[in-house]
């Protein structure tokens, strides 16, 4: 308790304030691994690299990549020149290595990541066991840039370093390693326990608000998993307490409950106005109490809601952070506030306060865990997150915590992108026309699946091909099949009465993803008649007769066009009856026709008539399957 006393009294005595975080304390370096794959003399050697608590560590996952160490700045304290120098021209990343020293680790992995390094390494310039390279505190050039870091970051030790630099340097083979996240978050079992130690106060600056931002991103994610039982979250409060000296000082008793038990920072730095330390310190409690009551009746998730409601309508910049703004908050979400209050107890009382106590204990560390220095500090399956606080850096590590194959569906959800999908759709199936990708990512990694997109399922090897299948498919693209426009007529080579698969349509030739247009006249044998004319058509022919005679296409054959109506008919009714003499129902046709073969028939005929507008009618239906003269 000796770190605690020390920083109270560092704040009474002084009157400055800490805002959000304790500066000393047993700060434990989160580690992942490093196993050099390349040159052959350094193959198989592994070690550990400390990461930084900023971008984004890909928990759970690896990262294999060609290691380039800059020729000039390469302390990376400047914008490297050129455009993106260090992006990738293969399939391989690069990992840049830069020096320690002389600037911000942070601002060396913003200027990595801006000249398209897909990792910093920071090789440290001494002797001494890992550390961990945070993101500035204070500096407001800083906080441009710190949250667009995507990409992880690590040091690593000197001797390390300079083994790479020198394998570098030789130049003989490429310096290939293998960042590894996979056992920096223990994955002992299906539930994920995570702790977030946060603070009510919201006018600490950048701090809070970052915290805050965070408590509404996440929100969403963090109560499907726990509704879903996936997870066991609980919040946690950072207090101090006065050490016995000051404890009747106006400092103390303006800063903490319960008679300099437990004392927070004053929020605005000035013990004369606005609210103070203890108005902190109450809704900190107010905040464990929610959370406790809640979790008693199965409604543990409440915490997020009451916490970001309370920030809307309660913040101290409109004078709202009040007991009464609070409850009204809790009833609006259905809490039973007398319970509340009761959890609560009598801040004035001179004796312990049981739900602060137990927060005060948690804070020293046990075991690995280390203490808790940093607001907001995230602490998942006992071990300390690094990295940004951002939505989906943080649903990767907690999902990196659960056992393998016990992922909860929201780890496999579009939720949480690797963005491994932007760069070439990840190397799956897309179709350009559509928008439609196979690629889909996922924790851990990406993976090539066919989609089901617009209610229409797609089936494939989802990397190289997916295609349309089932009723709809060709709404969507054509199905992906062949399709083409000429003169105001349309072809396609998809069919809604085919499940799958794309055919091209009469005329054409083809594998349905190309269809070229035959030319009957010389390669079907069609027209051949005494004296007939072939032209040839997109996707047809046409074919005319010699004289005055008509064309009939289904026969391709030309009868004469002068020759009684009645005979005419007959004519076709041969032609007809041939190509369906075998159906019954041709057979019920032609009793029917016997019957009517008299004048009547001849009125119904002359309803076709004219005889050359039948023709037309025939050449457009080409495409289609003629049927009905049968
Ligand atoms: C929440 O409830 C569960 C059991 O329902 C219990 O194991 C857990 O310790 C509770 N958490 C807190 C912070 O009270
Ligand atoms: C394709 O879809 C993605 C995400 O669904 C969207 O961001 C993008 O703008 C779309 N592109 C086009 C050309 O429609």
């Amino acid at each position: 308790m000796m770190r605690n006393s020390m920083a109270m009294l560092f704040v009474a005595v002084v009157g400055v304030v800490i805002a959000c975080y304790v500066v000393e304390g047993r700060f434990v370096v989160e580690k992942e691994s490093i196993s050099v794959l390349s040159p052959s003399d350094l193959r198989y050697t592994r070690h550990d690299a400390s990461i930084g608590n900023f971008g984004v560590p890909d928990y759970g996952g690896s990262m294999v990549g060609s290691v380039v160490y800059p020729q000039k700045g390469s302390n990376g304290c400047s914008s490297f020149d050129g455009d993106k120098p260090f992006k990738s021209k293969s399939s391989r990343p690069i990992i840049l290595l830069l020096d320690r020293g002389e600037c911000y680790f942070a601002l060396k992995a913003w200027n990595g990541q801006e000249a398209g390094a897909a990792a910093v390494l920071v090789a440290d310039d001494r002797d001494e066991p890992l550390i961990t390279m945070d993101s500035p505190q204070e500096s407001s050039d800083a906080n441009g840039y710190i949250d667009k870091i995507g990409i992880p970051s690590a040091l690593i030790e000197k001797s390390f370093g300079d083994t790479l630099r020198e394998a570098i340097q030789k130049g003989k083979e490429d310096v290939v390693i293998r960042l590894d996240w996979r056992e920096s978050m223990p994955h002992p079992d299906q539930r994920v326990e995570y702790e977030f130690w946060t603070n009510s106060n919201d006018e600490c600056g950048i701090r809070c608000d970052e915290q805050m931002k965070f408590v509404k991103d996440f929100k969403g994610h963090a109560q499907i998993l726990e509704k879903g039982g996936y997870t066991m979250f609980t919040p946690h409060y950072i207090t101090w307490y006065c050490p016995q000296p000051f404890i009747l000082s106006d400092q103390c008793k303006s800063q903490c409950i319960n008679n300099g038990r437990y004392c927070a920072p004053d929020p605005e730095n000035d013990f004369g106005k606005g609210y103070q330390g203890r108005d902190v310190v109450i809704e900190n409690l107010r905040q464990l109490c929610v959370h406790r009551v809640a979790n008693e009746s199965h409604r543990s998730w409440v915490w997020w809601d009451y916490v970001t409601d309370f920030h809307i309508r309660c913040s101290m910049k409109q004078m709202r952070y009040s007991k009464e703004c609070a409850e009204s908050v809790m009833e609006s979400l259905d809490l039973p506030i007398a319970k509340i209050r009761s959890c609560m107890g009598d801040p004035e009382a001179d004796v312990e306060n049981k739900v602060l106590k137990i927060e005060q204990d948690r804070q020293v560390g046990e075991g690995s865990r280390g203490d808790i220095t940093i607001l907001p500090t995230l602490v998942i399956n006992n071990v300390q997150y690094r990295g940004k606080l951002e939505r989906t850096a943080i649903l990767k590590a907690i999902c990196a915590g659960f056992q393998e194959t016990a992922d909860p569906p929201i780890c496999l959800s579009g939720a949480l992108e690797t963005n491994e999908c932007l760069e070439r759709n990840g190397g799956c199936w897309s179709d350009v026309r559509s928008n439609i990708t196979a690629c889909k990512d996922t924790f851990r990694g990406r993976v090539c699946e066919c989609p089901v997109a617009n209610g229409v399922q797609y089936r494939g090897d989802g990397y190289k091909s997916c295609e349309a299948f089932g009723p709809g498919r060709c709404a969507i693209s054509n199905g992906g099949c062949w399709s083409e426009t000429k003169n105001g007529q349309t072809f396609s080579a998809c069919s809604d009465s085919d499940l799958s698969g794309c055919r091209c349509p009469q005329g054409f030739r083809g594998d349905g993803h190309k269809c070229a247009d035959i030319n009957e006249c010389t390669e079907d044998h069609v027209c051949r008649c005494d004296g007939c004319s072939c032209k040839n058509s997109w996707g047809g022919y046409e074919c005319k007769c010699k004289g005055d005679k008509l064309y009939i296409k289904e026969h391709d054959t030309c009868i004469a066009k002068n020759a009684s109506k009645f005979g005419w008919f007959l004519t076709l009714l041969v032609l007809g009856t041939t190509a369906a003499a075998a159906t019954a129902g041709y057979l019920f046709y032609k009793y029917r026709l016997r019957t009517y073969m008299d004048s009547e028939i001849m009125a119904i005929m002359s309803q076709y008539m004219p005889l050359d507008g039948q023709h037309n009618q025939v050449t457009q239906h080409e495409a289609e399957p003629l049927q009905q003269s049968a």
